[in-house]
């Protein structure tokens, strides 16, 4: 494996380690986020815990179905012990930029549901300043896609309509949603602008994970685990 995939699998294998017998378990989505869910696979059977997973997309249930871990949902658990969750850009303040694989509206919604949010990162996913040659991802509804386009391409910012593979036309997301990456540079103020967009009529939510992070577990090269706490 490279140095990457082994630092996904420390992290993920270091966030399992707060499950408890009882828990009732937030499953983000990535490629992290799936070695998280086969650890806790392991755990469950060895320690023959009793925990219960709700997953954020069908990439996250698919595989946990395949893991054989029991799942559930919000309406049955609106209150979950835990959440782990991947990111694709997480600066000092522990704010994130998620949605690459298209799950951000669900993530958000397991991740504000959890009393814990931890993600688990390589490094490469640290940086100084959120935006800095990242877009962000946005969900929005298939109606309204062309006017929130157009809102923030007149705003000056870049913005594109995410394009499907294995599919021509637009990604649609498990909520039968599109996505528009937008491009804002280095973002100064992410609470500002993740008002500013929760104004544009058609965004349904935003990669913007604000104050809502607990705990950051970030896999190093070097091999080691470089944890970040909320302050
Ligand atoms: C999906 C996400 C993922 O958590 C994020 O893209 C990180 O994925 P990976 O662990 O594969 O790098 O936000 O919407």
């Amino acid at each position: 494996l490279s140095w990457k995939e082994e630092a996904k699998k420390r992290v993920a294998a270091e966030a399992v380690g707060h499950v408890k017998n009882g828990y009732i378990v937030g499953l983000g989505s990535g490629s992290t986020v799936a070695y998280a869910i086969s650890n806790l696979s392991r755990k469950i059977k060895e320690e023959k815990l009793d925990v219960l997973c709700v997953p954020s997309s069908y990439q996250s249930s698919f595989i946990a179905v395949k893991e054989k871990i029991p799942l559930t949902t919000l309406d049955e658990y609106p209150i979950l012990d835990l959440a782990i969750d991947g990111a694709d850009q997480i600066d000092k303040k522990l704010n994130l930029i998620k949605g690459e694989g298209a799950a951000l509206a669900r993530e958000k919604i397991v991740a504000s549901s959890a009393k814990k949010l931890i993600i688990i990162a390589d490094e490469t996913k640290l940086t100084a300043n959120l935006g800095l040659d990242h877009h962000v991802p946005i969900e929005v509804l298939p109606f309204g896609a062309k006017f929130v386009l157009n809102r923030i391409l007149k705003s000056g910012w870049k913005a594109t309509l995410r394009e499907g593979k294995g599919k021509v036309g637009p990604v649609i997301t498990d909520n039968g949603n599109f996505i528009i990456d937008a491009d804002f540079g280095i973002i100064k103020d992410p609470r500002e602008l993740e008002m500013k967009l929760k104004n544009i009529p058609g965004i349904v939510e935003t990669g913007l994970f604000i104050g809502m992070v607990d705990l950051a577990y970030i896999g190093t090269k070097a091999g080691k685990i470089q944890k970040l706490e909320k302050k």
